[in-house]
């Protein structure tokens, strides 16, 4: 196993290379940053730092249990959905049982696993999708959690609800089904799930959602899980108390009351993309259908190649070589203005490939 390889800081390449602006496109980050409410909330935070956070995050809680028509025992909160994914693996994975996901696919999944000592079944996605009905077959009495990224990182691809109802009518009840929607927000409303009939509906699903993606809050880490509340007792079981500290708490019930920040932020990113892959489109490069604030591009050369050629041209990309996804860039839509110079870059990249390195 090894640590999580970050991507290189704006302040590094902008030294190494001597370039007056960076721009970072690699982790799915909000270009728009995030609500004017969060912002008038860090102005009154200037005391109670010595006490403890509330550990039951009361406010934020109740706020979320009553615009998702769940109660508030439903719920487990996070320093981010990583914490979720490292709470729902030490409850419930150990030696001797497994866990099935699709590979490639967002990877904390994988490596918490391993933490526990649990045995891996991976199943190949099929052009970027998951494989429900392989990842069926690979359930057995040992498997006590099956992981669905919906929609999926890195490809940005959806599981048809349909499909979804079909996996979970088909899986044994006594297998947790983690349904992570990390960017469930950039979704059209008629294609988001229906999270409240889901849980009804299935007593062993875990939804895992986060304030790092639409809300614009990764810095300040904070994702919740909204399961049943056996399941969500459990996981609160293995919580720290207090693993949300008072600012986080509170930037988050601001940010979650600015519907208007999401709507914004959804339909800015919708046409931004459209435009990137209509450019994409026009200089024939493909790439994976995505509903979410990043697009996987197939490249014409090697992936690391060609991240370093834009990563020159300052722009930090992910290269697929470390998603599980060669010859390919994941790319976060960003500013249009940003996006349209990124398009220059590109094109110069373009130019300067002959015979499929770099001339
Ligand atoms: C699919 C998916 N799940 C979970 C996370 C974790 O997000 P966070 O811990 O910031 O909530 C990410 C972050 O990139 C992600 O892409």
């Amino acid at each position: 196993m090894q640590p999580y390889k970050p991507g290189m800081q704006p302040s590094e390449v902008q030294k190494k290379f001597n370039l007056d602006r960076i721009v970072k496109l690699a982790s799915n980050e909000n270009p728009y940053g995030y609500s004017k409410r969060v912002t008038e909330e860090l102005k009154t935070m200037a005391t109670d730092f010595e006490m403890y956070p509330d550990g039951y995050a009361s406010e934020l809680r109740n706020k979320i249990a009553s615009t998702l028509n769940v109660s508030e025992e439903q719920l487990v909160f996070g320093a981010g959905s990583d914490e979720i994914i490292t709470f729902i693996c030490r409850a419930f994975l150990s030696e001797g049982t497994n866990t099935v996901m699709a590979a490639p696919t967002f990877p904390q999944y994988r490596q918490h696993a391993l933490i526990e000592g649990a045995e891996l079944k991976e199943v190949p996605t099929v052009q970027g999708h998951h494989d429900l009905k392989g990842m069926l077959e690979a359930i057995d009495n040992q498997t006590k959690i099956v992981w669905l990224c919906m929609p999926d990182n890195p490809t940005g691809t959806v599981i048809p609800e349909k499909d979804f109802h079909m996996f979970m009518e088909h899986c044994p009840k006594d297998v947790i089904v983690v349904l992570d929607e990390a960017y469930q927000e950039f979704m059209n409303t008629k294609n988001q799930y229906d999270l409240k009939q889901n849980l009804s509906a299935y007593e062993n699903l875990i939804v895992l959602r986060t304030f790092s993606k639409i809300y614009g809050l990764a810095g300040f880490r904070a994702g919740y899980g909204i399961s049943s509340e056996q399941i969500a007792t459990k996981l609160n079981i293995v919580r720290g108390p207090f693993n949300m500290s008072i600012p986080t708490q509170r930037v988050a019930l601001a940010a979650f009351d600015d519907e208007q920040f999401v709507k914004e932020t959804k339909e800015k990113n919708a046409n931004v993309r459209f435009e990137f892959e209509s450019f994409l489109q026009k200089i024939g490069w493909t790439y994976y259908p995505s509903v979410t604030n990043f697009l996987l591009v197939n490249t014409p050369i090697d992936a690391d190649e060609a991240a370093a050629f834009l990563l020159k041209n300052g722009f930090i990309v992910r290269s697929g070589n470390l998603l599980g996804y060669p010859q390919t860039l994941r790319i976060t839509i960003g500013l249009k203005d940003d996006m349209q110079q990124l398009q220059q870059v590109i094109l110069k990249l373009k130019d300067s490939i002959q015979d499929g390195v770099i001339g």
